[in-house]
């Protein structure tokens, strides 16, 4: 352990991680159901929350606003108007019975360096802009990032013909919201606008607590495929088809997720896959289910690696399919390849975190993050702050108050130390 105390807090500092953790409950208490935290893309919680940090945004000292793919966006100006800016931010979307730090902890704490230096009248040479990503986790229309595919400028226009699992389509949810789904192009942001885009998060992995340290440098946020998958076969009498002359598609979607599974699993090189969503038709008893959906996501910890796993594992499907006479539709949906972050970002993140007395320590991610976008137009940075037991995407998911507060004063001493790529 290095001179401080890795769980000790500051007596100065407790009223920052106190204020962290209270808004994240706040934000945590706007969903869908109350029981299981859900904060759905362009939702009436989605519009809550947007509102609410608004508030937070512009009572920190920012000017702040909604752009148009329902992202939001606050700035503090430099020590003159219009300079280019140190991006901040994290998205506040969730999974479905989410854990509440996944995302709001870095928007949050980033807010709050901000209303730290708007409180001290402290202007710096450069902007700071902070940013709540309105869709990183891509539950609602089963592709990712669309929040910061819109500022990064690599919005997939095609992507507004998805439909979430209702049949509503991404144009339609848009334009409900009150968003003009033939604007998006004006959230993007030109690579001159930004010094940096820089990310607290936290780890979602056990990786800093076995290593008894709050916050990390993180070197690269691993790559991912996500595919969605749609066997077709005959529904029938549950009573009077024979087995052999079934071509029921749930038991055939239940041999491909079993074969993904075992094809990850004796995988030795850190390879992991998911099948999260599965949907069955018609869903009922006595009916063999004719159709049926699901997801499937693969993450390696090389692009190269998980390409070829991808490929064997659509053979393997493939295969399956055939044999069992169903028809197979494969898409993929999601496909983001691994982004390093800037050693010149990681060296400031260094310094942050021995400014603060931690020993510093590196690691990877093996989630994604709105970096994956950012990347096209901005070099990117980022901290992780240690959750406990490694949990996330579960309610269980929990971040210490003086980790919190570790993060917020890492992130802090990252910006007032800021220096830009020498070259920009
Ligand atoms: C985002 O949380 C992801 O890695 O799926
Ligand atoms: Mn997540
Ligand atoms: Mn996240």
């Amino acid at each position: 352990m290095t001179k401080m105390d890795a769980e000790s807090v500051r007596p100065d500092t407790l009223s920052r991680g106190d204020e962290i953790v209270s808004r994240i409950n706040q934000l945590a208490a706007i969903s869908e159901t109350p029981a299981h935290l859900a904060r759905i893309f362009l939702t009436r919680e989605h519009r809550a929350a947007a509102e609410l940090i608004l508030t937070w945004m512009r009572s920190a000292g920012m000017a702040a606003h909604l752009d148009p793919i329902g992202n939001v966006c606050g700035r503090y100006e430099g020590d003159r108007p219009s300079l280019p800016c140190l991006m901040l931010g994290s998205h506040y979307d969730t999974v479905r019975d989410a854990g509440k730090w996944d995302g709001p902890l870095g928007l949050i704490t980033a807010i709050s360096c901000v209303a730290e230096l708007s409180k001290r009248a402290r202007r710096l040479p450069f902007a700071i802009e902070v940013i709540g990503f309105a869709d990183e986790e891509g539950v609602r229309f089963a592709s990712t990032l669309l929040g910061s595919r819109a500022v990064a400028g690599t919005f997939d226009e095609s992507a507004l013909g998805a439909k979430d699992t209702a049949g509503i389509s991404l144009r339609e949810a848009l334009t409900e919201f009150g968003l003009d789904p033939g604007h998006i192009g004006a959230a993007a942001r030109a690579r001159r606008e930004l010094l940096a885009y820089v990310e607290l998060h936290i780890e979602q992995g056990p990786v800093l607590e076995a290593e008894s340290l709050p916050v990390g440098v993180v070197t690269a946020i691993a790559g991912a495929t996500r595919l969605a998958a749609r066997l077709t076969g005959m529904a029938g009498h549950a009573g009077t088809v024979p087995m052999p002359l079934r071509r029921d598609a749930l038991a055939g979607a239940a041999e491909c997720i079993g074969a993904i599974e075992e094809f990850c699993r004796t995988d030795e090189g850190g390879l992991v896959g998911t099948v999260g969503y599965i949907h069955a038709m018609p869903g009922a008893t006595n009916v063999i289910p004719g159709q049926v959906s699901f997801t499937i996501d693969i993450r390696a910890p090389t692009d190269a690696h998980r390409k070829r796993a991808v490929t064997d594992i659509v053979r393997q499907i493939e295969a399956i399919a055939k044999r069992r006479k169903l028809a197979l539709q494969l898409d993929v949906t999601h496909e983001n390849r691994t982004v390093p972050c800037a050693p010149w970002l990681q060296q400031q993140v260094a310094e942050a975190i021995a400014a603060e007395g931690y020993r510093v320590f590196e690691l990877p991610s093996g989630a994604g993050h709105d970096g994956m976008a950012m990347i096209d137009i901005a070099d990117v940075g980022m901290v992780f702050v240690r959750c406990r037991g490694g949990i996330s995407h579960h309610p269980d998911e929990h971040v210490d108050l003086a980790d919190a507060d570790a993060g917020a004063r890492v992130l802090l001493r990252l910006i007032e130390n800021f220096r830009p790529r020498s070259g920009t």
